[in-house]
């Protein structure tokens, strides 16, 4: 049986070994998806005695994506995007890739939700990995412009420099005053129960408000979201589906459909 695994430290409480088996159900494939808990000085090792013992592909996550990249033979350009691997294979000249699910994830979530990205204006919150993963597909969608707004300003300008003049970057209180249809959190301020401390006026235009966390309460950003008046909102849930039912594709060529797996994970989480 083809065998794949996740690659992280901690990796106790990742849903993707699960959310695979679900996929792989649904769809008939006969495989094995298991969790591997790499050293933290020891993720290549890891990885390459997977390999030996027949592992086909693998997912990574935190905190080996940056190594990930680092590994790999073939980058795709996703992943030179993001400066991070998610999804790892062998390609048929034996050749180990790298590719980047998390973004391409964010926007089949979005779409999901019945958002038009196609010349939208984006308020994109947070400078670390999760968000320069986002920012190449969202442009890649059509998104006219947008505005990454970090505590740290520095942070985002180092992000923005890699992308053209459709991203600019500021801090929390230099944002412009302009109207944002989507504003996304890529903060991890919600493990901390916090929200990144933007003003509300921001909010006003704002038709969905997207945290990349979730959790079996609403987010501190979601809640404050809904108590300015946005009318919907919503976590990151569907994007981690929809990044493992991406990585599903790369390695099975067959495409999940996330629903009744999400559907899933909502009452296990409630
Ligand atoms: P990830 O890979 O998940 O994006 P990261 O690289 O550690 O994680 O980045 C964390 C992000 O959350 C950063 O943008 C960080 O802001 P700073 O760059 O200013 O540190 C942001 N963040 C974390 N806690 C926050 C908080 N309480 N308020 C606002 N932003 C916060």
């Amino acid at each position: 049986m083809d065998r794949y695994a996740v690659f992280g430290n901690p990796i106790g409480h990742s849903k993707s070994p699960f959310i695979h088996a679900q996929f792989a159900a649904a769809l008939g494939e006969q495989l094995q998806y298991d969790a591997i808990l790499a050293p933290l000085d020891g993720f290549a090792d890891s990885w390459h005695s997977f390999v030996a013992a027949g592992g086909k592909g693998g997912n990574v996550t935190v905190p080996f994506k940056e190594q990930a990249y680092q590994l790999a033979d073939v980058l795709s350009q996703r992943a030179k995007q993001a400066g991070a691997v998610n999804t790892l294979y062998l390609n048929s000249a034996g050749k180990l890739c790298g590719d980047n699910t998390d973004g391409i994830g964010l926007v089949a979530d979005l779409t999901r939700l019945g958002v038009t990205l196609n010349g939208i204006t984006v308020l994109l919150l947070g400078a670390g990995g999760a968000s320069r993963g986002a920012i190449g597909p969202l442009l890649d969608a059509g998104v006219k412009q947008l505005v990454l707004a970090n505590r740290t300003v520095s942070k985002a300008q180092a992000i923005a420099a890699n992308f053209g003049a459709h991203v600019r970057a500021c801090g929390y209180a230099d944002i412009p005053s302009q109207p944002y249809q989507l504003v996304i959190n890529a903060t991890s301020s919600g493990l901390s129960g916090e929200r990144p401390l933007i003003a509300a006026q921001h909010l006003q235009h704002c038709l969905l408000a997207y945290d990349m966390l979730y959790g079996a309460a609403p987010t501190p950003f979601l809640q404050w979201a809904k108590a300015e008046g946005v009318p919907q909102q919503a976590d990151g849930l569907g994007m981690l589906l929809s990044q493992a039912a991406e990585a599903f594709y790369i390695w099975r060529g067959k495409r999940p459909d996330i629903t009744p797996v999400l559907a899933l994970l909502k009452q296990q989480l409630s």
